[in-house]
């Protein structure tokens, strides 16, 4: 039986997932996002030129390829469109290979400011949220009044709109917040809901399809499937370091609900992670470094957010962290990508396991960070370029050393290397 092969996130997301998608994506017929939304910020790199894909699977660049967007996607139309203007000005027709599910949630402009209001509500707790409605959507898909693109279509859609719209409007009001007057990304609201209208009559003309069933009549017709995962598995919302996650299942468990595949169709399971860790937002963060190592991380590594820009917190590598999450997952491979930024560093560390009230424990927890210790190892580094290093063999002797740690910790094979952002800096193990 054919099956999806997945590629997700291990860490708190920009791991280099859309790198990947896009280095894989030759191996596949069909790339297919299946959770998220405009949260996310995918970059690709290749023949000269940088893409950030925000809801558009990463596979839109391979002309043979069908990119999805699946049921467990959110899509907010301004956004969209912006993306679709950026791939057609490089030449690219997405309308060829792009479908998306008609029940895709819609992030309704009132859906970015409730993000904005309950974010300010929360004061010092809040979450860093992206701010891009992803909350307050996925609460109204659950709370059975959302609307999804495939409403759109139909003639009442504009009375379900204003439905909606004035129930949000309700709860600004009562909080005595000035919706009116709160911009989005620039524009009064009046102008990003025109934009946004404009928009949706744009995705319109996309092929709205029932992607569940596309996808398992691909399978059964034996082709290749891969799903992108967005975020990353410490922000899954069961799995996560909860309150300060996404709202979304970001692990393989959300490819099954976010594209109508069942469990039994999952194949490869590639997990990817940076050589370090990074964060973005608020919330626990066990081996962050607060100090002038993790600034050269961020400034070495360019951790500034594809989405909001925002400054990346950065740390060592985090071993129970990274078991957690190929338990959750079931990762059959591994994928390591930025091993590149630590080149020039002397001592490179990992937290072997962390310390609970005096116990050594190997399992994750961000419950009491206070009462947490870690038992860090040091590696020695490696001080060279790994330009033109294409096979793990040609690896410095240090850095093998780094990577055969982490397989021996994890019991998992890293099947794929990245060195680098382009699409050629990429090699299998
Ligand atoms: P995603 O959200 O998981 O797709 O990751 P992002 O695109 O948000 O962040 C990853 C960043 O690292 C991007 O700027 C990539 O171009 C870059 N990148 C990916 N892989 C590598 C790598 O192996 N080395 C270096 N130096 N940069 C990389
Ligand atoms: P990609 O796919 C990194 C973080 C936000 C915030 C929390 C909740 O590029 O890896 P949300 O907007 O979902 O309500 O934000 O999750 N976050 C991400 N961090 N990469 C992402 O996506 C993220 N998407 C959301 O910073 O802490
Ligand atoms: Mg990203």
């Amino acid at each position: 039986m054919k099956k999806v092969d997945v590629i997700l996130g291990l860490q708190w997301g920009d791991e280099g997932k859309g790198k990947i998608v896009d280095a894989l994506a030759p191996n596949y017929n069909i790339v297919a996002r299946f959770q998220g939304g405009p949260n996310a910020g995918h970059t690709l790199e290749f023949d000269g030129h940088k893409y950030v894909l925000h809801t558009i699977p990463s596979g839109i660049f391979h002309k043979h390829i069908t990119n999805i967007i699946g049921n467990g996607v959110l899509i907010d139309a301004q956004i969209f469109m912006k993306e679709i203007a950026m791939i057609r000005a490089n030449g690219y027709e997405p309308s060829k290979n792009l479908k998306i599910s008609q029940k895709a949630h819609l992030i309704l402009p009132t859906h970015r400011v409730m993000d904005a209001v309950l974010e300010h509500l929360k004061g010092s707790a809040k979450i860093g949220s992206t701010l891009k409605g992803i909350g307050p959507t996925y609460t109204d898909k659950t709370a059975r009044h959302g609307l999804r693109l495939g409403d759109s279509l139909e003639p009442d859609f504009k009375t379900r709109y204003e439905t909606l719209k004035a129930t949000h409007i309700r709860q600004f009001e009562s909080l005595g917040f000035d919706w009116k007057n709160h911009k989005i990304e620039q524009l009064s609201f009046d102008e990003y809901e025109q934009k946004w209208f404009a928009g949706l009559e744009e995705i319109k003309k996309f092929d709205i399809i029932s992607s569940e069933y596309f996808i398992n009549q691909a399978l059964d017709a034996g082709k290749n499937v891969l799903a992108e995962g967005a975020q990353g598995t410490l922000l899954d919302v069961d799995f996560g370091s909860y309150p300060f996650v996404t709202s979304s299942n970001t692990t393989t468990a959300g490819v099954c609900t976010g594209l109508g595949v069942a469990p039994n169709r999952i194949g490869k399971v590639y997990g990817v992670f940076k050589a370090y860790c990074t964060r973005v937002g608020s919330g626990p963060f066990p081996t962050e470094l607060n100090d002038e190592v993790g600034e050269e991380i961020r400034k070495v590594g360019r951790e500034f957010g594809a989405t909001t820009g925002r400054p990346r917190r950065c740390g060592w590598l985090d071993m129970p962290a990274l078991n957690y999450a190929i338990m959750i997952n079931g990762v059959t491979d591994l994928v390591v990508t930025k091993i590149d930024v630590l080149n020039d560093f002397s001592e490179i560390k990992i937290a072997e396991s962390y310390i609970v009230n005096g116990q050594k424990t190997a399992e994750f927890s961000t419950a009491d960070l206070e009462d947490i210790k870690l038992d860090y190892l040091s590696f020695d580094g490696w001080n060279q370029s790994l330009a033109d290093i294409d096979t793990f063999e040609k690896l410095p002797s240090n850095a093998q050393k780094y990577l055969e740690f982490i397989e021996k910790n994890t019991n998992t094979k890293i099947s794929i290397i990245s060195t680098g952002p382009n699409r050629l800096e990429t090699f299998f193990n």
